[in-house]
């Protein structure tokens, strides 16, 4: 019991500021060869009736010991902290980078932007679709050659991942009734080969537009529009005839190749010319399908391809740079 008198005062006297010596301190006490280790060993020694008073005792000392030791590499640890000031106050601060806009977001907000100047709303749909909105409501026959296996990424049998933004063409349909003015941006997935000219992944932004008396001079004032406000007055278009399950009569719009400026690259196949989108009057069996008399209404239907789109602003030769996520290419747009 004197023994541990003596530890007492010895523990309750300890003080420095030093962190070699708060941690000897510790070990002096609790290592593994510490005074109190030896101190439990001797507990089969002492007579039994000061067992308990001897055990409690080393206990206290414990707890002490304890204390001690937080309280001093705690003061320890403030003062350090005290020490540590910023060796030059005037130095500049490091740069914080940046980040940039992927050109793809930046050329689907652009087009967005276009369609919203003359009263289209956003809508948008699930990357993940049915095999009703993807190809029945579009007017897919079962047979149609696009819902090959080939083309399309199913997840389960009827469950796809969407090959096309047409199907949100179908979702707005079946809960709104005309008039009817969306632009509906999105990501499609197509189980193609990557190359420079394509991907199993792009983007696309829809456009529908139903009402009473929309006719094929309207798709043509819409496409004129939007060419105008996205490549200039000067760029040119063709109309080419066309097939798509969905539209009749149907279209492909092509621009003048930029990146050329008409001679033939690889970009435009040599022609000179590029296909940025798809287009028609929305075929009425298709708006039946969805709900909507065909009697009172018609309409018309853009399908833009995003890439395409970029490439030609921004003269980006290779379509898989949009996907590879390098900064070099991706620090270019930082300022857009
Ligand atoms: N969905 C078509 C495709 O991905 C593109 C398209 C063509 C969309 C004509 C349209 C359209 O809205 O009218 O190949």
């Amino acid at each position: 019991m004197n023994n541990l008198e003596e530890y007492r005062k010895e523990i309750e006297a300890f003080a420095s500021d030093k962190l070699e010596e708060i941690e000897l301190f510790r070990a002096k006490f609790l290592g593994k060869k510490g005074s109190l280790v030896s101190l439990f060993n001797e507990i089969k020694n002492i007579p039994a009736a000061e067992r308990k008073d001897f055990g409690q005792g080393i206990n206290i000392l414990k707890q002490k010991v304890l204390e001690k030791y937080a309280e001093l590499k705690e003061k320890y640890e403030q003062a350090q902290q005290k020490e540590r000031v910023p060796a030059d106050l005037t130095r500049p601060a490091d740069r914080i980078t940046l980040g940039a806009r992927h050109p793809i977001s930046i050329v689907t907000k652009q087009l967005c932007d276009v369609f919203k100047k003359i009263g289209y709303t956003i809508a948008e749909g699930p990357d993940i679709e049915d095999d009703w909105h993807n190809f029945g409501a579009l007017n897919f026959t079962p047979e149609h050659p696009a819902r090959d296996m080939q083309d399309t990424f199913f997840v389960e049998p009827g469950i796809l991942l969407r090959t096309h933004t047409s199907p949100v063409q179908s979702r707005v349909m079946e809960n709104h009734q005309p008039p009817i003015r969306v632009v509906c941006p999105g990501r499609v997935f197509r189980n193609e080969a990557i190359t420079a000219r394509a991907h199993c992944i792009f983007h696309q932004v829809e456009i529908l537009c139903v009402d009473e008396h929309i006719s094929f001079a309207d798709l043509k004032q819409t496409l004129d529009f939007f060419v105008k406000e996205m490549f200039g007055k000067e760029r040119k278009i063709r109309l080419r005839p066309s097939y798509f399950p969905f539209t009749e009569p149907s279209a492909e719009m092509d621009i003048s190749c930029d990146i050329c400026k008409g001679k033939g690259c690889n970009i435009c196949k040599g022609s000179g010319w590029v296909e940025i989108l798809g287009c028609g009057m929305v075929d009425p069996n298709v708006l039946s399908l969805n709900g909507i008399d065909p009697e009172k209404y018609s309409g018309f239907a853009i399908g833009i391809g995003v890439e395409r789109t970029t490439q030609q602003l921004y003269k980006t030769k290779d379509i898989r740079l949009f996907f590879e996520n390098d900064l070099r290419f991706l620090s270019q747009f930082e300022s857009l």
